[in-house]
C-alpha cells in the first residue's frame, strides 16, 4: 500500500504548478497530502488556488527580515510545523539559504523551465528561444546549494517549432512541466528516488513508453 507524503508548496505567482499537482492528488495519481501552500507575496493567486480546494496557505513576506537565513529560519519552521516531509518549490521567486536547504536535506524538489545543466537562473525558455536551440525542455531535480544544479529526476523535452515565440515556447514547456512535477512527487512517495552523487536511480517497475509529443526520462506511464 502507498504512503501519503506530506508536501509543503513554495511560490510566488500563478500557481500553475500547484494547480496541477492538486489535480493529480484529486484525481488519484499522486499520493501527498499538501499541508501548507506559502507564498513570499501575497498578491500570489497561488494562494487563491489553494483556498479554493482547502488548503491551508500562509503569506510570508520576505519584506523586512533582516537577513536571508532569518526569512528562512521562519519559513522552515512553518513548515516543520505543519509535519511538511518534501518540500517542493513551484515558482518561489527566492534563493534558498544553506540553512534551509540542510534543514530538508534530499527533500527539496524544484522544478526548471529549461533542459538542465543549460539555461539555469531565471527565464530559462527565454534564454533557450533566444539561443536558438532545437529541443527546449523543463527540469525537475533536487535542490542542492548551487542553483538549478541540483540531481537531476525527470526531464521533459519539446521541440522549438520554426514559427514559435517565446510564449508559444514557454507554453510547450509549462504543459509538459505539469506532466512531470506530479510524477516526480510520486515517484519520491513510493520511494524510487534513490540520489547517487549527481545521479537520480529510478527504482522499481510501472514506468511506460513516453508519447511522441515529448521525450521523458524516464518515461511516463501512459496519459
Ligand atoms: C514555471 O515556469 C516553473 O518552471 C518556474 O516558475 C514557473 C512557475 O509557474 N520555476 P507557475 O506559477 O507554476 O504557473
Amino acid at each position: 500500500m502507498s504512503r501519503k507524503v506530506s508536501i509543503g508548496v513554495l511560490l510566488s505567482g500563478g500557481g500553475t504548478n500547484l494547480q496541477a499537482i492538486i489535480d493529480a492528488v484529486e484525481q488519484g495519481r499522486l499520493d501527498a497530502c499538501i499541508r501548507t501552500v506559502v507564498s513570499n507575496r501575497e498578491t500570489a493567486y497561488g494562494l487563491t488556488r489553494a483556498r479554493n480546494h482547502g488548503i491551508p496557505a500562509a503569506v510570508l513576506d520576505h519584506r523586512g527580515f533582516p537577513s536571508r537565513e532569518a526569512y528562512d529560519r521562519v519559513l522552515a519552521e512553518h513548515l516543520e510545523t505543519h509535519g511538511v516531509e518534501l518540500v517542493v518549490l513551484a515558482g518561489f521567486m527566492r534563493l534558498l539559504s544553506p540553512f534551509f536547504i540542510q534543514s530538508f536535506p534530499d527533500r527539496i524538489m524544484n522544478i526548471h523551465p529549461a533542459l538542465s545543466p543549460s539555461f539555469a537562473g531565471l527565464h530559462g525558455q527565454r534564454q533557450a528561444f533566444e539561443y536558438g536551440v532545437r529541443f527546449a525542455g523543463c527540469t525537475v531535480h533536487f535542490v542542492s546549494e548551487g542553483c538549478d544544479e541540483g540531481p537531476i529526476i525527470i526531464q521533459a523535452v519539446v521541440p522549438v517549432l520554426p514559427d514559435d515565440t517565446e510564449e508559444s515556447l514557454a507554453q510547450r514547456i509549462l504543459v509538459q512541466e505539469h506532466r512531470i512535477y506530479p510524477r516526480a512527487i510520486q515517484l519520491y512517495s513510493e520511494g524510487r528516488l534513490v540520489i547517487e552523487g549527481r545521479k537520480v536511480k529510478v527504482t522499481g517497475d510501472g514506468v511506460d513508453a513516453g508519447d511522441e509529443s515529448a521525450m521523458v526520462n524516464p518515461p511516463m506511464p501512459g496519459q
